[in-house]
């Protein structure tokens, strides 16, 4: 099947980011969001992006205006029903999730691919429940989506192998690599990195460590291009901790257990980057630990 036009429900950072990649690879895209300032503030994130590309001569002036014209927003899930490929890439709820799909579905064509950039909810369950689980993938891109080379594709047990081989063409026409994991708890990427961001929230917890000992020691000591929880904010604390949250429940063994300083900050909203505050404070000209 070719996939000429692809729906994003989604604005956020994975939603823009997966937007930019898209309509650089001369997609028509359409972005949807319930809320219309997130859409304004994703174009303008896109096309900041897009110069920043143009002035490191990634990419030209005119890929960019190609690029930013493939572009359509809407506030309408249900406009998204006519593209060949939806990627749903909203907040890492099962029930926010649930309910897109269940508003969409009705409104798609039966042949429309449909996916999630979910990072850690099982494929098969959530495409149980919709009326096209041989047509429905995990579809998990990285942060920041233009610049990470890594698309993870993740097969529920009723894929069907032209979805499948559908999506590969896809990743290669993005210029990306992709990797297949298996449909288990927060598949390959996380199941490796969020224990390990867990830890190092354990290490402050502990006092083994401060912010920057932490971060500082897996930047120098094992050539990592961001600490920890610099990465952690980066990703977002609330996302660290949906995904601690999915490897404990999902696989039963303490060894996941989401750290209780992880929660603390989660609980005061301080989320990270997005958010203006998490391991570090970002409202001044630099970053600052918060502890
Ligand atoms: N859009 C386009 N280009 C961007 C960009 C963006 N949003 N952000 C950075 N870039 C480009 C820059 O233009 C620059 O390009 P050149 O190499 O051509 O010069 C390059 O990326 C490097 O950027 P900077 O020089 O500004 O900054 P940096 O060297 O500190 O790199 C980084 C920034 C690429 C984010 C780097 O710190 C990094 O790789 N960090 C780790 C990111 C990571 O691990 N991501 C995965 C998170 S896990 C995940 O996403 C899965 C999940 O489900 C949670």
């Amino acid at each position: 099947m070719t996939i000429e036009t692809v729906g994003i429900v989604g604005a956020g950072q994975m939603g823009n980011g997966i937007a930019h990649v898209f309509a650089l690879a001369g997609y028509e895209v359409l972005l949807n969001d319930i809320n219309a300032d997130a859409l304004e503030k994703a174009l303008a994130v896109i096309g900041k992006n897009l110069d920043r590309q143009v002035s490191r001569e990634k990419i030209s002036q005119a890929d960019r205006d190609a690029a930013m014209a493939r572009i359509k927003t809407t506030t309408k899930l249900i406009e998204l029903g006519p593209t060949d490929l939806v990627i749903e890439a909203a907040t890492e709820r099962e029930t926010v999730k649930q309910a897109i799909f269940e508003d969409l579905l009705p409104h798609l064509k039966p042949t429309t691919i449909l996916t999630s950039n979910t990072s850690s909810i099982s494929i098969t369950r959530l495409a149980s429940r919709t009326d096209r689980p041989e047509k429905f993938m995990g579809f998990h891109f990285m942060n920041p989506v233009p610049v990470m080379q890594l698309v993870e594709l993740i097969r529920g047990i009723a894929t069907d192998k032209e979805t499948y081989e559908t999506l590969l063409a896809v990743v290669d026409k993005l210029g990306k690599t992709a990797a297949s994991a298996e449909d288990f708890p927060a598949f390959i990427v996380n199941r490796i990195l969020m224990p390990m961001i867990n830890e190092a929230v354990y290490v402050l917890y502990e006092g083994v460590g401060n912010v920057r000992s932490i971060d500082e020691s897996l930047k120098l000591g094992a050539n990592h291009p961001m600490g920890p929880l610099e990465l952690a904010d980066f990703i977002g604390l609330d996302t660290c901790l949906a995904i601690m949250n999915v490897l404990h429940d999902g696989l039963a063994d303490t060894k996941y257990r989401p750290c209780p300083l992880l929660t603390k900050y989660v609980e005061a909203g301080w989320l990270g980057r997005k958010t203006g505050r998490g391991f570090y404070d970002y409202r001044g000209e630099v970053p600052v630990p918060t502890r």
